[in-house]
């Protein structure tokens, strides 16, 4: 969306809100039961009517899809279950057309072992490649080398009978680690960013920045004391010799590198990390990432005192000049409106859209899709699959299709889509909250609005005013344009004083029924409801 006024000479990633797309689930044109890229296609006026600016597209390259396009086989080329290249370079066009950016997904940890530098690395020890991907010799009993293992279950090594070696694989057996350590590697991967910049893409979403390099002495990851059996095997061990390790925002900033060779490009990488680790992906000289993914809202605790320590200890840490984000939900968690409940879903909305920070709203947030509902036999998760039955482990909860309409199979598609709709679909859909000024997508459509409106909500400082019981109220502001946003985090009335927010007016609530009203002495603020109060 085009910007003007003092938004015109902010770089469009600190203003702008990020959308995630994940072409699984957004629309399906080819009848097959998946979306396609002419089915985003054919629905960017949902884009626009909702008001964001850029759209990250989770991964379309050549995939076998063993874990649903993030094991790529051909970096430079789009699978064919979502079209062509010819329908991306579309894709970009249309949505630049209409002043929106586009964000590719980039997937630099590991390959498919289906990629053709595998198939040659892994023929024998002494091809042209042998060095691409973290190879090793079997323990002195013929095993793997170490105990690290893999974040979907079991160990994360794969004897390789060619080489009579193991290969290390953080994920999936069939997603093999490149070895990021080998120059020839960093050059390559470097050339796949730029093809993607030269068709005109507006940056990217690294995936598991924080994983590319591993100890190069191959030590042991120690035990965690900490894990219980209701969590992830992986967890047994702490990751420390496998994440995290020094030399990699080195490799962030060859990334950052290859983008500044184009004007006006993102570089956000995902990170779940302690907000201090997270910081230093931005580089000290800023050098790195722009925006390392701050998934504090999906790992922290939904308590008013929480959000407020967050904020100031996120201020606090970021290097001077560094521009936070903050992220709801995406393909890998829970969804938002199942684990704050529909009610705090609306409160969280409202947080989300006046934050200090770029936000990135997941596809189907915005109409309070909760999670979905999948019988064992219909699972497709490779995470699900191996570890079954662990809580909050099952992310195909998260990636049901999209709910466009009450029509057959909400609009998303003509036969049986891939994953199920979310029971319900025939209310929960955008046609039916675009008619309803109450709905989660009219809340979403008028807090973007508003904050495209009122630059102190985007670009402006922030200040916690009270962050205590249920209650967190928070200032925005910029040149002499100031908003109090009230949240009440429990279900009770509140009633006390922000003397910050008295005299203010109210122009939006999560609940509704109070837009216009004056803020007195005294603030009231209903059970799971927040308010936006405007001065000047
Ligand atoms: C993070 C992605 O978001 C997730 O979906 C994927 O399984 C892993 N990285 C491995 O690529």
């Amino acid at each position: 969306m085009a910007v003007s006024g003092v938004l015109a000479n902010v770089p469009w990633w600190k203003s702008g809100i990020v959308y995630q797309i994940y072409p699984w689930s957004f629309q399906d044109t080819t009848g097959d039961g998946v979306g396609d890229i002419p089915g985003i296609l054919a629905r960017l006026d949902h884009l626009c009517d909702l008001g964001v600016d850029a759209v990250w597209l989770s991964p379309v390259y050549v995939s076998p899809m063993a874990d649903f396009g993030y094991d790529i086989a051909d970096y430079r080329d789009v699978d064919p279950r979502f079209g062509t290249l010819a329908d991306l370079d579309r894709l970009i066009a249309e949505l630049h057309a209409r002043g929106m950016k586009l964000i590719m997904d980039f997937v630099p940890n590991h390959t498919s072992d289906e990629h053709p530098w595998f198939l040659e690395s892994s023929s024998s020890r002494d091809n042209p490649r042998a060095d691409w991907y973290i190879w090793h010799d079997p323990a002195p009993d013929g095993g793997p080398p170490n105990n690290w293992r893999s974040m979907f279950g079991g160990i994360g090594w794969k004897w390789c009978e060619a080489r009579g070696q193991w290969y290390y694989h953080a994920f999936l057996d069939k997603q093999p680690d490149l070895n990021w350590r080998n120059p020839k590697v960093v050059a390559a991967m470097h050339d796949v960013l730029r093809f993607w910049l030269a068709r005109g893409v507006d940056g990217f979403r690294v995936d598991v920045i924080w994983h590319l390099l591993k100890d190069p002495d191959f030590r042991d990851n120690p035990p965690n004391p900490d894990w219980t059996p209701d969590e992830p095997e992986v967890r047994h061990i702490l990751q420390i010799m496998t994440c995290d390790q020094p030399g990699v925002i080195d490799l962030v900033k060859g990334f950052r590198e290859v983008l500044d060779e184009f004007p006006d490009k993102v570089l956000i990488g995902e990170v779940y990390l302690t907000i201090e680790r997270m910081c230093a992906y931005y580089g000290e000289a800023l050098d790195g990432a722009h925006l390392p993914f701050n998934f504090h809202l999906l790992m922290d605790p939904w308590k008013a005192e929480m959000i407020g320590w967050l904020i100031e200890e996120y201020e606090r840490r970021l290097p001077p000049g560094a521009w936070p984000n903050w992220v709801l939900g995406n393909h890998d968690n829970a969804r938002v409106a199942t684990r704050l409940g529909p009610a705090q879903a609306r409160v969280a909305a409202v947080y989300l859209l006046t934050a200090r920070g770029t936000p990135t709203l997941f596809q189907g947030d915005e109409i309070g899709l909760t999670n979905g509902v999948i019988p064992p036999d219909k699972v497709r998760d490779p995470q699900e699959k191996n570890e079954p039955g662990l809580p909050g482990h099952d992310r195909d909860i998260a990636r049901t299709p999209m709910q466009w309409d009450a029509s057959p199979y909400a609009g998303f598609s003509s036969v049986e889509p891939w994953l199920p709709l979310v029971p319900g679909w025939e209310t929960v859909n955008v046609a039916a909250e675009s008619a309803d000024p109450a709905s989660m997508l009219s809340l979403h459509k008028r807090l973007i609005a508003l904050r495209r409106k009122h630059p102190a909500l985007s670009i402006g400082e922030v200040r916690v005013l009270t962050a205590a019981g249920d209650l967190l109220a928070f200032e925005r502001s910029l040149d002499g344009e100031r908003f109090v946003v009230a949240m009440n985090f429990g279900s009770e009335l509140i009633e006390t004083s922000v003397p910050a927010a008295s005299g203010g007016q109210i122009v939006l609530s999560a609940k509704g029924g109070r837009d216009g009203e004056i803020v007195g002495k005294r603030l009231t603020l209903a059970g799971d409801d927040a308010l936006v109060i405007a001065f000047g």
